[in-house]
């Protein structure tokens, strides 16, 4: 019996542009070496990339030591993640980035800056000059509350420069989840902005860190970047001005020599239960783990234009904004904003503009493009750009072909990357010169990662059924705990299986031994005693040219344990009622089957969704089940659309 029955069917199959392929950082070859050294023996292929793409100050003595649940990579060695994103590109061989572009960055009101590698230094020196006249030293915490301006990296920089462990806390997160955070990574210094811009007016920042602040007693300094220039009430003796600070501060500042464990950033993520869950990186497993990523997957070339559409408050920007891309001296380009302002085209207008040419973004944005309509990425010139990413989710084959057709013009590889805040980087991809894709499939482990399917008991599942994604093996992104909570650490990731890491995952593997992954478990339903990820339903449903976006959940039910309820939202023009719902429960059983109808289909205009752009499933859940009161909405995104889909047209 499988766990996890899969019932969606893929036969599409892309193999790498012989052109694309014979430019690669890593080509077929190269990458089959590389997968049969991380087969082998991954430590050695680690050991390999480590010297390769991340300079150090001490070589390591030991490349892995694992004591389960605890690894500690590259022992002994020293180094600085702010020297390998900055200071290297300025020095030797490689002297003549000092004056190319580091970050490009993009305000939503159209105001932009550029900072040179040069440039950026200078700043991250100066703001680490900051810091410590502060007082922060060595192993103290920093919380960063800030908008998408080029001053968080900077901050970032400046904190990984001197040792300051971050934690960077989304600017969409509320006063109490603000002061949760700050007390219990027990930050010193709060760094944030008045505000910034989205959908075209300010936002507040300030006031949530005044009233944050009034429960941290551990915060004893706040810096404030002014972006938009709106009134702020500043504490004397507590809050002071980023400009000010700056002005006299110096641009001398030598980047502290780390040990490879020492902990570079805390970052919030949460669970199924309790409070959110302070994901612990350090230094040099997790640089090694992110610059080696960023340049065989982006393909990373010195005249790529690279944007990753992630805020920074999250994983994704952590590593695949700031330290993965400029660790490899690459042009990260950032923007403040929403992609509808001022109009729908406004991130195909920008990727023309500043002739974007690597995009890595969200299968949810993918979604909102195909219902926005063709028209707005067609009125722009999109030839530029050369390689396309997804992440956050699983994409569906329909919004992967979109993606490939529509914004790629069926040139562009597709990295689908599968990896979460606990990985640190990514984990399970396609290799753009050099592994075939299949819509919706995350293809193969990243060479030096080792993964399986396993069952409740531990026990490989054979393909193409479905089971638990496992890490099977220590790789040197990995979480090295939750911050003050080991015994946390221990029964979340590593209590499923003996020492091995449980992502939380579903997933299968296909006769070609491709990964699919099927969604988080706690949304996989059980139906008349077969489990079916929420996921295989919705991207069914999706395939329907009606349809623009559904969320699938479970809902008790008195005959079959679970019910199958789908939110649907349809295109713009396509009327809601029944007919359209007898089109929809007609999709699902020709796709999958009679088993994944869907019993109640509720048709909405959106979604309820965090600010990163996820499901809250949790949410819908509760609607489903009828419940009156829904738990905690702190990070939805639009609380209208709650209201809206309590109301919605059952079928
Ligand atoms: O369920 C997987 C999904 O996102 C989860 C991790 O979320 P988070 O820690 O917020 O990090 C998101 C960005 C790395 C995973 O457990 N997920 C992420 N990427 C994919 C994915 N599911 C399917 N395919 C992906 N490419």
């Amino acid at each position: 019996m499988p766990d996890i029955e899969s019932l969606l069917k893929e036969k599409r199959v892309f193999k790498p542009a012989k052109d694309f392929s014979r430019q690669a950082n890593w080509n077929k070859k190269t990458a089959a070496e590389y997968r049969k050294l991380g087969e082998k023996n991954p430590e050695r292929f680690w050991a390999k990339m480590a010297k390769e793409n991340v300079s150090w100050f001490t070589p390591w003595k030991k490349t892995l030591q694992w004591k389960p649940p605890f690894a500690k990579w590259f022992v002994g060695g020293k180094l600085n993640v702010s020297y390998n994103c900055l200071d290297r590109h300025l020095e030797g061989e490689n002297a003549w980035r000092r004056n190319k572009a580091a970050i490009i960055w993009e305000g939503e009101p159209g105001d932009s800056r550029t900072l040179t590698y040069g440039q950026l230094h200078r700043e991250v020196c100066k703001f680490a000059n900051v810091l410590k006249g502060l007082g922060v030293k060595k192993g103290e915490r920093v919380a960063l509350y800030m908008p998408m301006v080029p001053e968080l990296a900077i901050a970032m920089l400046a904190c990984t420069r001197i040792g300051a462990p971050h934690s960077i806390v989304f600017g969409g997160f509320s006063a109490e989840a603000l002061r949760d955070r700050i007390n219990d990574a027990g930050a010193k210094v709060v760094i944030t902005s008045d505000g910034g811009f989205r959908r075209g007016a300010p936002f507040e920042l300030k006031t949530a860190v005044d009233e944050a602040c009034k429960g941290a007693a551990c915060v004893e300094h706040v810096v404030v970047v002014k972006r938009t220039g709106e009134k702020t009430a500043m504490k004397a003796g507590r809050d002071q001005w980023w400009h000010e600070l700056m002005d006299g501060a110096s641009a001398d500042c030598k980047p502290a020599k780390l040990d490879a464990e020492h902990p570079l950033f805390i970052l919030y993520t949460s669970g199924t239960t309790g409070s959110p869950k302070g994901i612990l990186h350090t230094t040099g497993g997790y640089l090694t783990h992110v610059t080696t990523t960023a340049k065989a997957i982006f393909d990373l070339k010195e005249t790529d234009t690279y944007w990753c559409t992630a805020d920074i408050g999250w994983i994704t920007g952590h590593s695949y904004v700031v330290y993965g891309i400029l660790a490899n001296g690459a042009t990260t380009f950032m923007y403040e904003g929403v992609p509808t302002h001022p109009g729908p085209d406004r991130f195909w207008e920008m990727i023309d503009r500043w002739k974007v040419t690597i995009f890595y973004t969200a299968p949810t944005a993918i979604r909102t493009f195909i219902r926005l309509g063709d028209e707005h990425p067609k009125g722009h010139d999109l030839s530029s750009l050369r390689l396309l990413g997804s992440v956050g989710e699983p994409i569906n084959p329909e919004a992967w072909m979109w993606y490939h057709r529509v914004i790629g013009n069926k040139k562009c590889p597709i990295v689908d990357t599968w990896w979460q805040t606990e990985t640190g980087g990514i984990m399970i991809t396609p290799l753009p010169g050099a592994v075939d894709t299949k819509p919706g499939s995350g293809t193969l482990p990243f060479p030096g990662i080792h993964a399986a399917i396993l069952d409740e008991e531990g026990k490989d599942v054979k393909p193409p059924n479905g089971g638990f994604l496992a890490i099977t093996h220590p790789w040197p992104g990995m979480l090295r705990g939750i911050w003050g909570d080991t015994e946390r650490y221990r029964e979340t990731y590593w209590s499923k299986w003996k020492n091995i890491y449980f992502p939380g995952d579903g997933a299968h593997k296909d006769k070609g031994a491709y990964y699919w992954i099927m969604g988080r478990i706690d949304d996989v339903m059980n139906i008349s005693g077969h489990r079916i990820g929420t996921m295989e339903v919705e991207s069914a449903i999706v395939s329907h040219p009606d349809v623009a976006e559904a969320a699938v959940v479970g809902r008790p039910d008195e005959i079959t344990g679970t019910a199958i309820v789908a939110f649907v939202t349809p295109k713009g023009n396509v009327d809601a009622g029944p007919a359209l719902a007898d089109k929809v429960r007609k999709q699902v059983t020709r796709e999958i089957g009679a088993i994944a109808k869907p019993k109640d289909i509720r048709f909405t205009d959106a979604l309820p969704k965090t600010r990163s752009g996820k499901i809250m499933r949790r949410l819908l859940r509760d609607i489903a089940a009828g419940k009156e009161g829904v738990g905690d909405t702190s990070t939805l995104e639009d609380f209208s659309v709650l209201a809206k889909i309590r109301e919605s047209d059952e079928d």
